[in-house]
């Protein structure tokens, strides 16, 4: 490489991460946390390479962007991107394909069984000396031998799997564009119609990209069809179950509860109803913020710059934009 490559990472990333390009002289970096529009315009023009998180990045940042190459997701989600714009100006984007699925899947394992538990109601029982009315709380459910969608079938989805196979759970997958004898090879089932399997389901996992298939996937309607007992959990995208229609399928008692990672909005407003809800389990859009998931991100948010310049970044790290 000639000249140094300039990477702006926008919102700090793992030290381990910063690590990799500080050690590698091809590499010029700056690591900035004021993402107001006005400066990240300023300072986009002269990279070759940015880091981002989940904060959306306008398009008119990107339009103004004159030598960029590429840039790397610290994560794998990447409806924060316009994503014509990157390819009518020869972007590539790259995401952190190995470094979410344990954190994730383990996030969904601790909702559902937080829900299935009834949340903090055993530790809240002992604590305020309650001891002895133990006979007189609500029952707890089992997840054992219960029926699990997985709806949406890839790394998250896959890693999931195993881990609902570990407590005996029956597992159904929903995914277009997955074939019956991977999910068969896997241990699940594969269903094609989700309007009509829905209600034999007593836990729903969204594992799926937002887009404008699977925006509202979750509404009031199929709300109506699940069982009473129905456990729903997102940790994928917000947008894809209708936060409305959610609530009013909660306060009607059409499911049991719901465990919400991602909002429509983020963060929600004050006066979004689920704040208030105590059926529904919430958590910041943390599902990937373990200890070592980001130590995982930040490298292979590095690793990906680098291997990009260097011409080894591999196929399955970029998006393929249609
Ligand atoms: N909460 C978090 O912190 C967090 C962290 C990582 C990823 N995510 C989100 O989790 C989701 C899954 O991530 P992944 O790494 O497994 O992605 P992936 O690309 O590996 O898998 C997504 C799967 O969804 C399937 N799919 C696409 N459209 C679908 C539809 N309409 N119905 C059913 N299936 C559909 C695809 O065939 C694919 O198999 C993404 O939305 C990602 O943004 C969230």
């Amino acid at each position: 490489m000639t000249d140094k490559k300039k990477i702006l990472i926008i919102q700090p990333i793992h030290k381990a991460g910063l690590q990799l390009l500080e050690n590698n002289s091809n590499f010029d970096f700056e690591v900035i946390e004021n993402i107001e529009i006005e400066n990240l315009k300023l300072k986009i023009k002269n990279c070759d390479g940015i880091s981002i998180r989940t904060k959306k990045i306008p398009s008119e940042v990107i339009q103004l962007a004159q030598k960029l190459k590429i840039i790397s997701r610290h994560g794998v989600g990447y409806d924060n991107i316009d994503l014509k714009l990157c390819k009518e100006k020869n972007i590539t984007i790259a995401i952190t394909a190995n470094a979410n699925a344990a954190a994730v899947s383990e996030h969904v394992m601790f909702m559902l069984l937080s829900i299935a538990k009834g949340k903090n109601m055993y530790d809240n029982t002992v604590k305020s000396n309650n001891f002895k009315d133990r006979s007189n709380l609500p029952k707890a459910l089992e997840i054992w031998n219960k029926n699990i969608l997985i709806a949406g079938f890839g790394r998250i989805g896959q890693a999931l799997i195993k881990r609902c196979l570990g407590f005996e759970m029956n597992v159904f997958v929903y995914d277009p564009f997955i074939s019956s004898n991977k999910i068969q090879s896997l241990g699940g089932t594969k269903i094609e119609n989700l309007k009509k399997e829905v209600s034999n389901m007593d836990v729903i996992s969204l594992h799926m990209p937002l887009n404008e298939n699977s925006k509202n996937l979750i509404n009031y309607d199929l709300l109506k069809s699940m069982k009473k007992n129905c456990i729903i959990i997102n940790a994928s995208r917000g947008g894809i179950v209708n936060e409305k229609d959610l609530n009013k399928a909660l306060d009607e008692n059409l499911i049991f509860g719901a465990g919400l990672d991602v909002f429509e909005k983020e963060p929600p407003d004050s006066d979004n109803q689920l704040l208030n809800n105590d059926k529904v389990f919430l958590s910041p859009h943390t599902a990937s913020f373990t200890e070592e998931c980001m130590k995982r991100m930040g490298i292979e948010t590095a690793e990906n710059i680098i291997d990009f310049f260097d011409g080894n970044l591999k196929d399955s790290k970029i998006i393929d934009i249609k």
